[in-house]
């Protein structure tokens, strides 16, 4: 399929996995590029910028296709040494960098110079619209259906994405609640140019966490997501359990004055127990609704040639011959 994704980043499918903290590693990355998508190692899952660097390089090895590095830019009170982490994924040959959080303006210049194309993840058309407006080359918006931080706007993808389209110049994927070609269609027909899809690669052979972790997202249904840290503005959609009925009993409790410090213990270094150990009930942790349509655990190209293979079925069979009744 050509879209005007696939030809921006020269891959073969219009499909991307989004950057997961504890989940994007080099073999995830590389298992999705080599099936013709578009894989991302996350940055800042990586200590310093010579562990990056590292990482880097053994998707160098894992793949020759392109792949993507995030940049996730949140509050927190030690700053990451941004610069030292661009220097690694310019000197590392990556191609595409998917930011996130923050508008990515502080690094725009590196990067450009550098050539490599920057896709700006974002959950509204007004930070869409910026970061056109500062020179990305395309935008994933992620709607509120997102596993991860869907943002304060709470606009599903049925209205954002065309919003997006209507306003957008650049080309656009749809992010949040992606699965299938059923997904993929539908994204396509609302004027995205591709889907990027985070908690559905969870569940795929190669995704380098613990077992627990992808029986808890096909345990689950699309009932069983929960919205924490909404009262300090930096709203995440995680799976339900024992340690986020806990956050939300405390956030009912504190109501306004909810600080951060009340949540911390089930909110902050819970990634590595929970990704790596299989810990699941231990913490709050990113699952998008979409786990209500994640039944099986493919390899990454299994999953991508199904999605390929269903999407034609979908276009050919079933709409064109809506049409010729
Ligand atoms: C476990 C997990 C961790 C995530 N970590 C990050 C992150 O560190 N940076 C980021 O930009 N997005 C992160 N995301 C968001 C994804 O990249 C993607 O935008 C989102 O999962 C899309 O929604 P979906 O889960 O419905 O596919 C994370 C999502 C999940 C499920």
């Amino acid at each position: 399929m050509k879209t005007r994704i696939t030809e921006m980043l020269g891959i073969e499918h219009p499909i991307i996995q989004g950057g997961m903290h504890y989940v994007g590693f080099a073999e995830l990355a590389a298992a999705v590029s080599n099936a013709g998508g578009l894989g991302t190692i996350t940055g800042l899952t990586q200590k310093s910028a010579a562990d990056l660097a590292n990482e880097i390089a053994k998707c160098n090895d894992l793949t020759d296709k392109p792949f993507a590095v995030n940049l996730t830019f949140m509050p927190t009170v030690k700053a990451p040494d941004y610069p030292a982490y661009v220097k690694a994924i310019i000197d590392g040959g990556v191609k595409v960098v998917e930011t996130a959080g923050r508008n990515p303006a502080q690094v725009m210049p590196y990067l450009k110079d550098a050539g490599i194309k920057v896709i700006h993840k974002c959950t509204s058309v007004r930070h869409s619209l910026k970061a056109q407006s500062i020179g990305c080359d395309a935008v994933s918006v992620d709607g509120f259906e997102c596993g991860g931080h869907p943002g304060e706007d709470d606009i599903p993808n049925m209205i954002l994405l065309p919003r997006a389209a209507d306003e957008l110049e650049i080309p656009f994927v749809a992010s949040g609640g992606q699965a299938d070609a059923r997904s993929l269609v539908a994204s396509l027909a609302m004027g995205a140019d591709g889907m990027n899809m985070g908690t559905r690669f969870m569940c795929t052979k190669e995704a380098p966490i613990h077992q627990n972790v992808k029986d808890a997202i096909l345990a689950a249904t699309e009932l069983d997501t929960r919205l924490v840290m909404r009262p300090l503005r930096n709203t995440e959609r995680v799976l339900n359990n024992e340690a986020v009925e806990k956050v939300l009993a405390v956030e009912a409790e504190k109501g306004r004055d909810l600080v951060f410090d009340d949540i911390m213990e089930e909110t902050v270094g819970v990634y590595p127990p929970v990704m790596l150990d299989g810990k699941v009930e231990i913490g709050a942790w990113s699952c998008g609704l979409v786990a209500g349509l994640i039944n099986d655990i493919p390899t990454c190209k299994e999953l991508i040639d199904r999605i390929m293979s269903e999407t034609e079925e979908l276009i050919r069979a079933r709409l064109e011959g809506m049409l010729a009744a």
